[in-house]
């Protein structure tokens, strides 16, 4: 394991030992959306001491907790075989989760929302969340996954393919923005998705879902944004390169 310093992006981090993202969703930082800056930077911001963080990723990694055994090494896959493994994984949580939620949080905000108002502001924050990641989902499935799978393939595979995967994934990651934002919106909304005291069933396992469901997309988004992504855009430079 090479030594790590604050200087690297939280993104990187989280690629090299996925088991890191525990200290990040403990301390509240961003390492998916927010992957590319430095822990300096983001230590900074939130008014955190970067060597402390870093002394903390350092006993996690020494731990045995931090080996998590069964833990995706997406780092050691090729992009097709990550890319596979995003649909199987996560979007094939996202097709089941997001219409039982949908379900749910309906039943929540019509039956709670009278006392509870804040359930009505979050139907329509995850409204708005599920339609565009289901078209997000899709956008990946068609375009950029393929695409991705067939500069893998070799050059004559995405010579068919005149376009630059730099324009999709420059989308792609506005779009990881917005569902970002919605997610913190949410969570806000709920206050971190504590139910209230006296809270029946439906609304536990409402809240506890939605909270799940921050936790798959972070670690989603991570897979794309900060490893997928940045070797696509490599490999299609080195692959222009060679083809002229
Ligand atoms: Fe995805
Ligand atoms: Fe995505």
């Amino acid at each position: 394991m090479p030594t790590i310093s604050v200087q690297d992006t939280v993104g990187q981090l989280v690629a090299q030992r996925p088991a890191r993202s525990r200290v990040f969703e403990g301390l509240g930082i961003d390492y998916c959306c927010g992957g590319k800056k430095t822990l300096a930077e983001v230590c900074e911001r939130k008014g955190l001491d970067g060597l402390t963080v870093l002394g903390m990723l350092t006993a996690l990694d020494a731990s045995e907790a931090g080996s998590t055994p069964g833990a995706v090494h997406a780092l050691a896959m090729t992009m097709g075989e990550l890319a596979d493994h995003i649909e199987q994984t996560h979007h094939a949580y996202l097709k089941r989760e997001l219409p039982r939620l949908e379900a749910m949080v309906g039943k929540v905000a019509k039956v709670h929302g009278g006392r509870y108002g804040w359930m009505l502001d979050v139907q329509r924050v995850f409204g708005g969340f599920k339609e565009e990641l289901e078209a997000h989902m899709m956008k990946e499935e068609r375009i950029l996954f393929p695409l991705v799978r067939a500069m893998e393939a070799g050059a004559d595979a995405a010579q068919g393919h005149c376009e630059s995967v730099v324009n999709p994934i420059r989308v792609m990651e506005m779009e990881h923005d917005h569902a970002g934002d919605a997610l913190a919106e949410m969570r806000r909304l709920t206050d971190g998705f504590t139910p209230p005291t006296d809270a029946c069933n439906t609304f536990l396992a409402t809240l506890d879902g939605l909270k799940a469901l921050e936790a798959d997309m972070h670690q989603h988004v991570h897979k794309e944004n900060s490893i997928l992504f940045p070797r696509a855009v490599k490999a299609e430079a080195e692959l222009r390169e060679r083809i002229g």
